[in-house]
């Protein structure tokens, strides 16, 4: 079946910054950055954007474009034969869904409270009321099945449309609204009286709140989360590599949405942090920094309803263009996989994940009891753990080590891929940079990351979770070095 192309450039780079720009830039990235000492933890994001972000985005557009393929089927076509690169699907496939299992439920809980603020039940709400309508939500299953199931639904209906007259025509609609939105919240949070502490908190380095959190822990979040907000390491972004045309080069397409995405996450902050302050109230709530603390924030403002109205928009708008972004990859790859068509996809994974979203959802209330990374933990936090802080880290890993290694693709067909079309070059001297030393941050800052996490848990948490760490690491790299031993095998035979 012929493959569709994007109508447009914008639409490419569009629908691409949709996938990227979700609830890790509008919701996780304000209350990490809150967690873990503002400014201090922005600059280093942004190193690891730069340095370790910007080359694994290349590497995907690049597989994508390279064997126009979703990730079931790109490792096949570009892999010398024999190798056992083509395994790497797996983990991108079900990281999708494992992704997706917690995400709709969470874009879920956005479209509701933009449907409470519109309809007026945060108007005079006291701080304890708020505070319970938060509870309530994540204590009543039928709610949050509901809202999760309209994302499912709604998201699901526009792939059903195609990629031109579904995703990107929708997209392009709703990152073109969400970044109007985004300006106007921004404006107007920097005219409120009392903002300058709050952008002091954003803009100026606390790095003794750092250390106190513990230096590797901190970078390793940072690096999770660059590569969590570019979508990268799991084959989303890739996707859209290969519905790009050759036209232009991919460094000067992957910088548009580097560029596009960062620019949402910190006007997120500015929209909420110097808010808070406003207020007097502290930005370090965490996960419900948006649903408790900021309904109380819109509740003191003139026209809180309409800018409380406004600002849930601009989260639904960001929370369902991932939506679509990855459930357009996740029917294409069960297209690419097993051959089946646009309308049988969507059907079976209306369904499917409906169910599959059910733990995350009872985690909150039926199954509360069960705290799988220890107490205070929920099914999402796993969820979470098992995508954000190990597949996509790994992912992205294996994805630079498949581009640039000889028995991968290898570095000269991956660099005259990026390189094809106008624009700005790949040049030849970050080879060494991105062959030995991007896989070499990554692997140090995984293990010093689990390291830190799981040390102060105990000593035997400690050696269960290292253990774990190396043995994925080791069983990775058996897939890296594997082809070196078939290739010997060969030689033995000619020579016989
Ligand atoms: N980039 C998305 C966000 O910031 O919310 C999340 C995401 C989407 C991560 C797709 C990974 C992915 F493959």
């Amino acid at each position: 079946m012929e493959r569709e192309n994007f109508g447009s450039r914008l639409g490419f780079i569009l629908v691409s910054a949709g996938c990227a720009v979700g609830l890790g830039n509008v919701w996780k990235f304000p209350y990490i950055c809150g967690e873990n000492g503002g400014a201090a933890f922005i600059l280093i994001y942004l190193c690891c954007l730069l340095l370790l972000g910007l080359p694994v985005i290349i590497c995907e557009y690049a597989l994508g474009r390279g064997s126009r393929r979703t990730i079931t089927k790109a490792f096949d076509e570009l892999q010398p034969k024999g190798s056992k690169w083509s395994r790497l699907k797996w983990p991108g496939f079900i990281g999708n869904y494992v992704l997706i299992m917690f995400y709709t439920m969470v874009a879920g809980w956005m479209l509701y409270y933009a449907y409470l603020m519109i309809s007026g039940k945060f108007v005079n709400a006291g701080v304890n009321e708020v505070q319970h309508m938060f509870s309530n939500m994540l204590a009543d299953p039928v709610t949050l099945f509901f809202w999760t199931a309209v994302v499912i639904v709604l998201s699901l209906g526009v792939c059903s449309l195609g990629l031109k007259n579904g995703v990107e025509r929708v997209t392009k609609v709703m990152m073109i609204l969400l970044i109007t939105l985004m300006v106007v919240l921004g404006v107007r949070a920097l005219t409120l009286s009392g903002a300058e502490e709050g952008l002091k908190f954003y803009l100026v380095p606390d790095f003794k709140k750092m250390t106190e959190y513990g230096i590797g822990s901190v970078v390793f979040e940072a690096m999770s989360h660059a590569f969590f907000t570019l979508s990268v390491g799991m084959g989303a972004m890739e996707i859209f590599g290969s519905y790009m045309k050759k036209e232009r080069k991919l460094v000067g397409e992957a910088v548009s949405v580097l560029c596009l995405d960062t620019f949402v996450a910190l006007m997120a902050g500015i929209i909420i942090l110097p808010s808070c302050f406003a207020y007097g109230i502290k930005p370090d709530a965490g996960p419900s920094l948006l649903f408790v603390t900021l309904p109380n924030v819109f509740n003191h403002m003139p026209a809180g309803r309409v800018w409380g109205s406004c600002f849930f928009i601009f989260m639904s708008f960001a929370a369902l263009s991932t939506v679509i972004a990855v459930f357009e990859n996740i029917v294409m790859m069960l297209q690419d996989g097993l051959d089946w068509s646009r309308s049988k996809a969507v059907k079976v994974n209306i369904i499917a994940v409906a169910i599959l979203s059910l733990p995350a959802i009872l985690g909150f209330n039926v199954l509360a009891g069960f705290e799988p990374l220890g107490s205070g933990t929920n099914i999402m936090d796993l969820e979470d753990f098992i995508v954000s802080y190990n597949i996509l880290p790994l992912g992205s890993l294996m994805c630079v080590l498949f581009c640039t290694r000889k028995n991968g693709w290898g570095w000269d067909a991956f660099c005259a891929e990026a390189n094809t079309g106008k624009g700005i070059s790949l040049p030849n001297a970050v080879r060494g940079y991105m062959t030995y030393v991007v896989p070499s941050i990554i692997v140090v800052i995984y293990l010093k990351g689990y390291y830190d996490m799981f040390a102060p848990k105990g000593t035997k948490s400690l050696i269960i979770w290292m253990i774990v760490a190396v043995a994925i690491i080791v069983g990775l790299m058996s897939i890296v070095f594997g082809k070196t031993r078939v290739k010997e095998k060969e030689v033995v035979t000619l020579e016989d």
